[in-house]
């Protein structure tokens, strides 16, 4: 659309000059809050089932999230049960605190109290939302309006969660209120209502509510949801009585750095889910966020040195896929593929062994990759896994052939049926040793013998291409010639004169390969039979030469395929 930019508003920054977050370094880990079985879950395709939701819960007691939102147990059967089965089935580990989330409405709260009964640590979340833009076009209310809502409300979880106390003694009962879109909410208006909803709670500085800050869709850049914080963290009047905690989104792909900001500007504790998913672009992803303070030596208190394990559980339980490139997780991260990349770790590395550094100093990672169960890969790595690009890959960045685009998934299969054979990755030479036999090595059935190519002006301004020659079949010589316009023209027309037919040629293409002391040409020669393509490659310093074998050498491979055993 045409300047279709000039249908939105700037954000208009809380002009906070009495800031002090951008001098602040952050010394230690915050409390963290996994929202993953419940912000996570209802952002997927196919929410997770109960199975899958312990399997996940387990997981993240394992990495050492002290305090997990499990649900929304108002909000359905299955989440009703999940919170049940973790009480029932004794799943909760004593210092662990388990989270449920409800909208600030009576019969919903009821049904909560009903799902947290039993529980030792329970954290009462409930929320509603506060930003200008709800307040007009989804409740037509104004700010009264919306205080009362959450005042009704904190006085009932107050009653409420003072009569489950009475009956279980031992419970820890604690209460987090949320300002939903807070980012959008005028910063007075939402100290004004966190204040009330404090006092409601009857919260104090032993027995603190949290105060939840969340970006819920990310407006503007991080700054300004930094100097949002900060306003709050220092305009409440009960901020004794408060755990300040933030809830970043990712809508501008800044939720990161919002989180970091929003830490430095007095946030306590931040809530969102480990590789961010979450509504629409995702929550604040919070292994990114300890992993930034663990590699600037600070105890993250969340542990992801089984980094494979935890994603393969996140892959099976979300059915997402965490992105190649994603930080520390990714499998590309730890990969490089440039040539002076690898010579600098190398280098770095060395240096730290004969120097006996205390502290990590290698170029290009900014943190050693087996602090995650991983390693260091200095070329892209051939294994069962790979992608059909991979081997093409290899073959161009360590021998310099360019495989065509279009045989990169054949040649991918002939390295990967050898990497599920030997069940191990494979290494560069490997992978050319693999192409040496598969294409350039290849004499049976068809190996030629002799031959002369030789052109001849049929006319002053046409030029015929002959060729004559010997091949041997399976060890017999057969004699044959032909002519066309081209020399590959002229030994298909001898093939044909032979009855080796039935091949039409598909592509074509060639460049130049060091080889040692000198270069020679290599060709790529796609041909087809009935509804079957191959690839044959011919390497010579003759460029004609180099076609010729390329094609034979397509035939032995289809002729190869034709003679393996059907499965
Ligand atoms: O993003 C959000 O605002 C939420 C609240 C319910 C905390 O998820
Ligand atoms: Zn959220």
């Amino acid at each position: 659309m045409e300047q279709g930019y000039k249908k939105y508003r700037p954000f208009q920054p809380i002009g906070f000059s009495q800031r002090t977050w951008p001098d602040q370094v952050i010394r230690r880990a915050p409390i963290w809050c996994s929202v993953d079985l419940r912000d996570g879950n209802q952002a997927l395709v196919t929410p997770m089932n109960l199975h899958r939701k312990v399997v996940f819960f387990k997981t993240l007691v394992a990495i050492g999230f002290k305090e997990i939102e499990v649900g929304f147990p108002a909000a359905s059967e299955t989440e009703f049960e999940t919170i049940r089965y973790l009480i029932e089935e004794n799943l909760i580990p004593d210092d662990v605190t388990v989270q449920v989330l409800v909208q600030a409405r009576r019969h919903l709260i009821e049904r909560t109290f009903e799902a947290i009964r039993g529980a030792k640590n329970v954290i009462l979340h409930f929320y509603n939302s506060t930003s200008t833009l709800q307040r007009k076009v989804v409740f037509g209310t104004d700010m009264e309006g919306v205080i009362e809502i959450a005042v009704e409300a904190a006085a009932l979880i107050r009653e409420m969660g003072e009569q489950l106390r009475a009956e279980f003694p031992e419970m820890r009962l604690r209460y987090e209120y949320s300002p939903e879109s807070f980012s959008g909410t005028e910063v007075e208006n939402a100290v004004n209502i966190c204040d009330r909803v404090l006092e409601t709670l009857g919260a104090t500085p032993e027995d603190k509510a949290i105060i939840n800050l969340p970006n819920t869709v990310e407006l503007a850049t991080p700054n300004c949801y930094a100097d949002q914080v900060e306003y709050v963290a220092t305009h409440l009047q009960h901020r004794d009585c408060a755990v300040l905690s933030i809830h970043p989104h990712n809508d501008r792909g800044t939720a990161t750095a919002a989180a970091e900001l929003g830490i430095m500007a007095g946030a306590e504790r931040v809530e969102g889910t480990i590789f961010g998913n979450g509504e629409r672009t995702g929550n604040c992803d919070l292994m990114n966020l300890a992993m930034n303070l663990y590699a600037q030596g600070v105890d993250p208190t969340l542990d992801f040195t089984n980094m494979n394990h935890i994603k393969r559980v996140y892959e099976e339980c979300t059915r997402m896929h965490v992105h190649e490139r994603h930080p520390y997780v990714g499998e590309l991260v730890f990969t490089a593929f440039s040539g002076s990349h690898q010579d600098a770790i190398n280098k770095g590395v060395t240096y730290m062994a004969e120097n006996g550094s205390k502290y990590w100093e290698v170029p290009y990672l900014p943190i050693d990759p087996a602090d995650l169960g991983r390693q260091y890969e200095p070329i892209i790595r051939i294994n069962s896994q790979s992608g059909k690009g991979g081997a093409a890959f290899v073959m161009h960045r360590h021998f310099g052939y360019i495989l065509p685009k279009q045989m990169h998934a054949e040649f991918g299969a002939v390295v990967q049926a050898v990497c599920d054979r030997e069940g191990r990755e494979l290494k560069a030479e490997e992978v050319f040793r693999i192409f040496q036999r598969e294409y350039l090595h290849v004499h049976k059935p068809f190996d030629l013998r002799r031959y002369r190519l030789f052109e001849e002006n049929e006319k002053l301004d046409r030029v015929v291409v002959y060729f004559d020659g010997v091949l041997s079949r399976d060890g017999q010589d057969i004699q044959l010639s032909g002519r066309g316009n081209g020399p590959i023209n002229a030994f298909f027309n001898a093939l044909g004169s032979v009855g080796i037919t039935g091949y039409k040629f598909v592509s074509y293409s060639e460049h130049a390969v060091s080889t040692g002391a000198d270069s020679q040409a290599v060709s790529y020669i796609e041909l087809s039979r009935g509804d079957d393509t191959v690839f044959g490659v011919g390497l010579d310093h003759n460029i004609s030469l180099s076609s010729i074998k390329g094609i034979l050498c397509a035939i032995n491979r289809f002729e190869r395929h034709a003679a393996q055993p059907k499965e």
